[in-house]
């Protein structure tokens, strides 16, 4: 199967082709991701009708790249899959509309995404992952653990109880007046910071769930950066890296509650959405899966922002499963994991 992705649901406009031609030949054969930073980065985030402009301009070289790179033509995909929701509605209704018009034109099956089954999946087009599987899924709209039964069949355990980890990450970039998008300008400072330098608090210390709260540590940044304890690029470096820390100290202390719930049967942890292409809290998921005897699993970075390979393959997963959308589906701005089995 050839099946052809689209993602509008926030600031990238992308189209992908993933085939599947047997179980071991599961391949992306193009992946365009046109990012529309530059038209956000003035806002120090991104602006809904800014988004919903862009992806109308951008949507039809994307697609077209997208197919030509993967050398094919739209009569030869044997199906379209577009992200339909959760996200920015302006941007969402500019791919559905988009991926319903090709398939009508050409009369392909057709399937509406939810975007974050797509980074939910993802690891399961690059690596050799069986459900059921354990996924934290941090992003900059989203922050949860879910047990990944099967396609479709999630179950999700904890979530943050305000802020997502990106959106974190991207409000203490732009209080520190580093960057856009937040992580990783945060990241790269963080890369020559002292983590010890300063004492923020740990959210949620001895919860007995796996919950998480970003807004104490934000606050306390943005404390530590009024009382002018941060001159130098030095001390800038220094409060980025002890801030990534304690983000860091709180996701391990919540997944060790996480992997408490789940059975022997969830031999994978599985970390996918933006905040996963930090290389520093990869490393310490993957020290804390080893203690505790599971495998831990992430995709490669370009396909942990978003993407729309992501939504290729969840696609490709469903139309193999004998689902298709109707034509008549309306984009979610809303749309939680756990109602997609209902
Ligand atoms: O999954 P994504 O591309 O879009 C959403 O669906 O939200 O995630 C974007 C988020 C942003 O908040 C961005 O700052 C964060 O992921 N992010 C990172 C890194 N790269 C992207 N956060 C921490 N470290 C990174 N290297
Ligand atoms: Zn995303």
């Amino acid at each position: 199967m050839n099946i052809l992705g689209i993602e509008t649901s926030c600031d990238e406009t992308a189209a992908a082709v993933v085939c599947d031609a047997n179980v071991a030949s599961k391949r992306v054969l193009s992946n365009v991701v046109f990012s529309q930073i530059s038209e956000h980065i003035e806002y120090g985030g991104v602006v809904p009708e800014i988004a919903a402009r862009a992806h109308l301009h951008y949507i039809r070289p994307t697609v077209e790249r997208a197919l030509s790179e993967a050398n094919m033509t739209l009569a030869e995909i044997d199906g379209v899959a577009v992200t339909s929701g959760p996200g920015l509605i302006g941007g969402v209704l500019v791919g559905v509309m988009v991926a319903k018009a090709m398939a009508i034109a050409q009369n392909k099956p057709f399937l509406g995404i939810n975007h974050l089954e797509g980074h939910a999946l993802t690891v399961r087009l690059t690596h050799d992952v069986p459900y059921p599987y354990l996924l934290l899924l941090v992003s900059g709209g989203h922050c949860q653990f879910v047990a990944v039964e099967g396609l479709g069949r999630y179950r999700v355990l904890g979530r943050t109880l305000d802020d997502a980890a990106g959106e974190a990450f991207d409000k203490v970039a732009k209080m520190m007046d580093i960057g856009y998008p937040g992580g990783p300008a945060v990241e790269r400072l963080a890369l020559t910071g002292d983590a010890e330098r300063f004492v923020l608090p740990r959210p949620l210390i001895g919860r007995k769930d796996c919950n998480f709260s970003f807004s104490g540590l934000k606050t306390s940044v943005r404390t530590t950066l009024q009382k002018g304890a941060v001159v130098t690029d030095q001390d800038k470096a220094d409060l980025a890296a002890s801030f990534q820390k304690v983000v860091g100290d709180h996701i391990v202390d919540r997944t060790k509650y996480a992997l408490s719930l789940v059975d022997e049967r969830y031999q994978h942890l599985v970390v996918a959405g933006g905040v996963a292409a930090n290389k520093y809290l990869r490393g310490r998921l993957a020290e804390l899966a080893e203690k505790m005897g599971r495998a831990f699993v992430a995709p490669p970075l370009g396909l942990c922002t978003d993407n729309a390979a992501m939504i290729a393959w969840a696609g490709l997963e469903r139309f193999k499963a004998g689902f298709t959308s109707d034509l008549n589906i309306s984009p979610k701005p809303r749309w939680p994991l756990e109602s997609l089995g209902e």
